[in-house]
C-alpha cells in the first residue's frame, strides 16, 4: 500500500488551501473544498474496507452512494492543512443509506467534515447532472468580492453584467455568469438546496455577506474561477468611488465571445 501523504490528492489539498489562505480568502477556519475521488486511485492509497467510524450527514445524498469525497474538516484552519494533513481533512464514502459517511482516513483529533457539507454534496449532485467531469466544490471569503455584495445590487443578471465589464477575461472565464442567494443562515440544509439548485445553471454561486462557491473539474478550473471573479470585484470595488470614464460596451462583450467562441448567457446582454 503505497503512503497517502503522498497522493496527489492530498497534495492538491494541502497546495490549494495554503494558497487560498495566502491570497486572504479563508480567514481562521473560513472555507472548505470537497474533492470527488476516483475509488480506484483511493484503493492504492487505503483499505476500503477499514471504516474507521461512521459520521451521520443530517441529509440523504443518495445521487452519491458508494462515492468517496476527501473533505476539509469543520473548525480548521487553512493555514494549518499543508503541516497535518490527517488532522485537518478526511476521506468519506457516503454509505448503502445515502446519510451516513464512513471514514476512511483522517480527522484524526476526532473531527469531522465541514459544516458546510449539505451546500458541497447538493452542489455535487447538481453539476454531476450536467457535467459529469465535474470533481471540486470549493468555498471561501474573499476581501473584494465580499466587498461587493454589501454595496452592489445583488441580481443575477445585474451582478454578473457588472463583473464582466471590469476587465476583458471575465466573460471568458465566466460566460455562463453567477448566480447569487441573498444573506442566509450558513451550515444548514437548507442553504444547501438554495445552493444546488443556482449549480444547476451556474458554476460560480455567491453568498450575500458571506462569500462564494465555484466548482469545476479540477482544482484549476474551479481555483481559477474564483479568482476571476475575484480580480474583477477587485476592480470594482478601487474603482467604486471614481467616475467612470471607461467600460466594455454590451458590443464589445459579444464580440469576445464571438472570437472565443464562448457559450454564454445571451440574456444577460443588450439585443
Ligand atoms: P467549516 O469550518 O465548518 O468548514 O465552516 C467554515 C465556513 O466557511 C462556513 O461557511
Ligand atoms: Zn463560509
Amino acid at each position: 500500500m503505497k503512503n497517502i501523504l503522498d497522493a496527489p490528492f492530498v497534495k492538491e489539498m494541502c497546495a490549494t488551501t495554503a494558497n487560498m489562505y495566502r491570497l486572504g480568502w479563508d480567514e481562521r477556519n473560513g472555507g472548505n473544498i470537497s474533492y470527488l475521488l476516483d475509488e480506484k486511485e483511493v484503493g492504492e492509497y487505503l483499505d476500503l474496507d477499514n471504516v474507521i467510524r461512521t459520521i451521520p450527514t443530517g441529509f440523504k445524498a443518495d445521487g452519491l452512494i458508494g462515492k468517496i469525497f476527501i473533505v476539509t474538516g469543520t473548525g480548521k484552519y487553512f493555514k494549518n492543512v499543508e503541516f497535518d494533513p490527517e488532522n485537518n481533512l478526511g476521506i468519506i464514502r457516503i454509505a448503502k443509506d445515502g446519510e451516513t459517511a464512513e471514514l476512511l482516513w483522517g480527522y484524526s483529533d476526532g473531527g469531522k467534515f465541514t459544516s458546510e457539507l449539505p451546500a458541497h454534496l447538493m452542489s455535487h449532485i447538481s453539476r454531476l447532472s450536467v457535467n459529469p467531469e465535474n470533481r471540486i466544490i470549493m468555498h471561501c471569503h474573499p476581501d473584494y468580492t465580499l466587498a461587493m455584495t454589501q454595496v452592489h445590487e445583488m441580481e443575477e443578471r445585474v451582478l454578473t453584467r457588472t463583473l464582466w465589464k471590469q476587465m476583458t477575461e471575465s466573460i471568458v472565464v465566466f460566460p455562463d455568469g453567477i448566480g447569487v442567494l441573498p444573506w442566509m443562515v450558513c451550515g444548514t440544509n437548507e442553504i444547501g438546496i438554495a445552493t444546488a439548485e443556482k449549480m444547476k445553471q451556474y458554476r460560480l454561486v455567491i453568498w450575500t455577506l458571506h462569500g462564494i462557491y465555484g466548482a469545476g473539474k479540477d482544482m484549476d478550473e474551479t481555483f481559477g474561477l474564483i479568482e476571476t471573479v475575484e480580480k474583477a470585484a477587485k476592480q470594482y470595488m478601487l474603482t467604486a468611488n471614481l467616475p467612470k470614464v471607461n467600460t466594455i460596451s454590451d458590443e464589445g462583450l459579444k464580440a469576445l465571445a464571438k472570437r472565443f467562441e464562448l457559450t454564454y448567457r445571451t440574456d444577460y446582454l443588450d439585443l
